[in-house]
C-alpha cells in the first residue's frame, strides 16, 4: 500500500460535516446525479477532526461517485456522520442502494488498478489511495455490501487529539 500514500497530509481543524457538504454542491447537478436521492444524514455534534481537508475530499469524491456508478443512475445516496462520546472517533458512511459486490471481489478492492469498470471508465486506484490517505490520518476504512442490495462503505477518523500541535 506504499505505492498508493501519497503527499504527507497537510492537516487543519476541520468540520467533516463541510466537507461533505462541498462534496455534495460539486455533484449534485452533474447529468450522472439526475436521478439520485441524496440524503444527508449529519450529525450536527460531529467533533471536529484534525485533517487535510483536500485529501479527505478527495476520498469522499471517489465513494460518491463509485457509489452512483454502482446505481445505474438512480437510487439513493445515504451520506452520514455520527459520534459516541464514549469513543475517540467520528464515523463517516457512504451508503448506496446500487448493484452491490460480489464476495469474490471484497478482498481485491483497495488493491492498486482493481477495477470492474471498462477501459478507459476506471483507474482502480481510488479506493487504494483513499486507503492510503485514511491510514496517514490513522484512520480506517471498511466496507459492507450485499449483492443486489447496496453497499456501505464506512470510515473512522480520530478527533481531535488535545495532544497535537495544529496551526490554526
Ligand atoms: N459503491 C460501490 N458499489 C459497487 N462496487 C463498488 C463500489 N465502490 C467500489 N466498487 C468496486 O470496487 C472497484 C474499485 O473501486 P475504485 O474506486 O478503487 O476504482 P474505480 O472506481 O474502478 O476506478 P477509479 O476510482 O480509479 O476511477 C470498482 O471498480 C467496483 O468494482
Ligand atoms: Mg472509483
Amino acid at each position: 500500500m506504499d505505492f498508493s500514500r501519497q503527499r504527507k497530509p497537510d492537516k487543519t481543524v476541520c468540520d467533516i460535516n463541510s466537507v461533505l457538504e462541498e462534496c455534495v454542491a460539486l455533484v449534485k447537478n452533474q447529468a450522472l446525479f439526475h436521478n439520485i436521492q441524496i440524503i444527508k444524514q449529519f450529525d450536527r455534534d460531529l467533533p471536529m477532526a484534525v485533517v487535510d481537508p483536500s485529501q479527505m475530499q478527495q476520498v469522499f469524491m471517489n465513494l460518491i461517485i463509485n457509489a452512483v456508478e454502482a446505481m445505474q443512475h438512480s437510487g439513493q445516496l445515504i451520506l452520514k456522520t455520527y459520534f459516541n462520546p464514549f469513543e475517540e472517533f467520528i464515523h463517516i458512511e457512504v451508503l448506496d442502494t446500487g448493484h452491490g459486490i460480489p464476495e469474490e471481489n471484497m478482498e481485491k478492492l483497495f488493491d492498486p488498478f482493481f477495477t470492474t469498470k471498462e477501459a478507459g471508465h476506471g483507474t482502480g486506484l481510488g479506493l487504494a489511495i483513499s486507503y492510503g490517505i485514511i491510514k496517514e490520518h490513522k484512520g480506517a476504512i471498511s466496507v459492507e455490501s450485499k449483492v443486489g442490495q447496496g453497499t456501505t462503505f464506512h470510515i473512522r477518523l480520530p478527533v481531535r487529539a488535545v495532544e497535537e500541535h495544529v496551526d490554526e
